[in-house]
């Protein structure tokens, strides 16, 4: 086995992707079996059921048997019991969650928010997309001596807010600052937090703000602003996720790596004039 193949490869290794029919969960997805790792698709399936998500992975990567659908709303504290049950029991032992459940819905001024679409916004990242998951897979871990990680998501909101999405802001610092809260907690048990903060990519739920015109790829005014305000001029392509994924799911490239937020942004943060 050469060095690299022992310090990223992830042969043997069971994961667990929450929101696993997004376009980030993908990218993830493809990463993470492209290095030897079995993966499982957790989603609601509203708009494909997750057989159909895993056969189109399987048909991007070629690697037949590599992943496993469970239909879940990570919202539901016995559901995702039951998920991580099923999961066990038909594919594996799952050491490394990646909470990829979250978006955004909308956007008002601060005096217009509507309360249960904040709410909503709120329990999808905070609750829904990192607290349940990571309370249901570290207790199963520590139970079981097992020295998991969790890879949460970020995002540019977390560090500054984004201009008329309230809950989301509220939501991205909080899961920023619970990583950071969770790594202490569960340190003494071998377990590791994380987060990645993707800059702009393209998903499900923020292509209306940011894209006016699916033919011609005309960009909203939020969508210009956003590229102006990347120095790479562009939004994070797929790949762009692939190494960091990797890097943070492999115990040998990043076991000493806890607590950490790794933006992945084309510069978004560093953006001065
Ligand atoms: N796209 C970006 O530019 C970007 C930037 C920064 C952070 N992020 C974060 O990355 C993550 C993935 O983003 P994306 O753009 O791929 O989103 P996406 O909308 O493509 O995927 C999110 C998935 O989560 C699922 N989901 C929502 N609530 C759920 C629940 N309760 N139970 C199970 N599944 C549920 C949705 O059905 C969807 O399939 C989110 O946390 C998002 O906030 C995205």
């Amino acid at each position: 086995m050469d060095f690299v193949e022992q310090l990223f490869g992830l042969k043997g290794k069971t994961i667990v992707i929450t929101g696993g029919g997004g376009v980030i969960a993908g990218a993830m997805a493809k990463a993470l079996s492209n290095s030897g790792a079995k993966v499982s698709l957790w989603g609601r399936g509203r708009s494909k059921p997750m057989e159909e998500v895993v056969g189109e992975m399987e048909e991007r990567t070629g690697a037949s048997g590599a992943f496993h659908g469970v239909k879940v709303d990570t919202g539901k504290t016995e559901e995702v019991k039951e998920a991580l049950e099923k999961t066990e029991k038909e594919f594996g032992t799952p050491e490394v969650l990646i909470n990829g459940v979250g978006g955004n819905i909308g956007k008002s001024s601060f005096i217009e928010a509507d309360m249960e679409t904040f709410r909503k916004v709120l329990e999808m990242n905070l609750i829904a997309g990192f607290m349940i998951p990571t309370q249901v897979f570290a207790s199963y871990w520590i139970e079981r001596k097992i020295e998991g990680s969790v890879i949460n998501m970020a995002s540019m909101a977390s560090y500054i807010p984004l201009s008329g999405v309230w809950a989301y802001d509220a939501a991205k610092s909080a899961v920023m600052n619970l990583t950071m809260g969770a790594a202490k907690e569960f340190a003494s048990h071998g377990i590791r937090v994380n987060a990645i903060a993707p800059g702009f990519f393209l998903g499900y739920q923020n292509r209306a703000l940011l894209v006016k015109n699916e033919e011609t790829g005309e960009l909203t005014e939020r969508g210009k602003a956003v590229i102006d305000h990347t120095p790479f001029a562009r939004f994070g392509r797929e790949e762009d996720l692939w190494g960091v994924t990797v890097f943070l799911a492999s115990n040998r490239a990043s076991g000493f790596i806890t607590g950490a937020t790794i933006p992945v942004d084309g510069g978004y943060l560093v953006h001065n004039i």
